[in-house]
């Protein structure tokens, strides 16, 4: 298989580790996209994965797309969540730019810092061991806790998109954050250490 980011089997994030996705999650990412308090963070609850679906999904990031890629958020072997990433533009002619969606599957394991931890690992794997220049988010600003965290791991707001994204019935606005690799290097690659 082809992966433009060259992900290895294991990135490790201190309380978290984050490894490629696998056919045998399929069951895990049912069952957390399906959860309503999930849901209404994530897709909405007015848009539940079927079990077919749900298999197509997982397909999309097994396949040969090197432009897709999703990582499993593990805390001590337990699975917790998952990252996507999405990589711009799909040639290799230069610094990728890599969109990241996270979510934290398991609520009873929201606001444990695990969130966080994932997020710093896969930024500074992404600046110090790919060819990654801007990593970015688009979180509904109506998702305080997530935009939180964002900025908390060195992610910067650049701007509201207007009623962006139509979530449960209503057009909601959305925050544009990225990181940018010199940047991030500077300001958070010390904390990541220290952490
Ligand atoms: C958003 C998400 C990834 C955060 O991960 P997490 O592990 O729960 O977050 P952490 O424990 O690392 O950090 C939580 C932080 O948010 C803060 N927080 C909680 N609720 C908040 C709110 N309503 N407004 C602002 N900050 C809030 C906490 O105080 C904590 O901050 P601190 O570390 O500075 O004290 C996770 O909750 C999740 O997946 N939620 C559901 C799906 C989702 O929203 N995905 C994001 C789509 S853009």
């Amino acid at each position: 298989m082809t992966d433009a980011l060259g992900i290895p089997d294991q990135i490790d994030g201190g309380t978290v580790c984050l490894r490629p996705i696998t056919l045998r999650d399929r069951p895990l990412i049912y069952r957390w996209l399906n959860n309503p308090v999930v849901m209404a963070f994530w897709e909405g609850t007015d848009r539940p994965l079927s079990k077919v679906k749900s298999e197509g999904w997982v397909k999309r990031f097994v396949s040969d797309d090197a432009s897709l890629e999703c990582l499993i958020i593990e805390t001590v072997g337990r699975p917790i969540g998952f990252i996507e990433l999405s990589l711009y533009p799909k040639s290799e002619g230069y610094g990728h730019l890599v969109e990241i969606d996270i979510c934290i599957g398991e609520t009873s394991d929201w606001e444990r810092g695990y969130g966080s931890a994932a997020l710093s690992a896969l930024l500074h794997w992404l600046f110090t061991s790919t060819n990654t220049h801007r990593a970015f988010l688009q979180p509904l600003a109506a998702n305080e806790r997530a935009v939180h965290v964002y900025e908390k791991v060195g992610f910067y707001k650049e701007g509201v998109l207007k009623q962006a994204e139509y979530h449960h019935g209503e057009y909601q606005d959305i925050v544009m954050m990225a990181a940018i690799r010199n940047q991030w290097l500077a300001e958070f690659s010390m904390k990541f250490k220290d952490a």
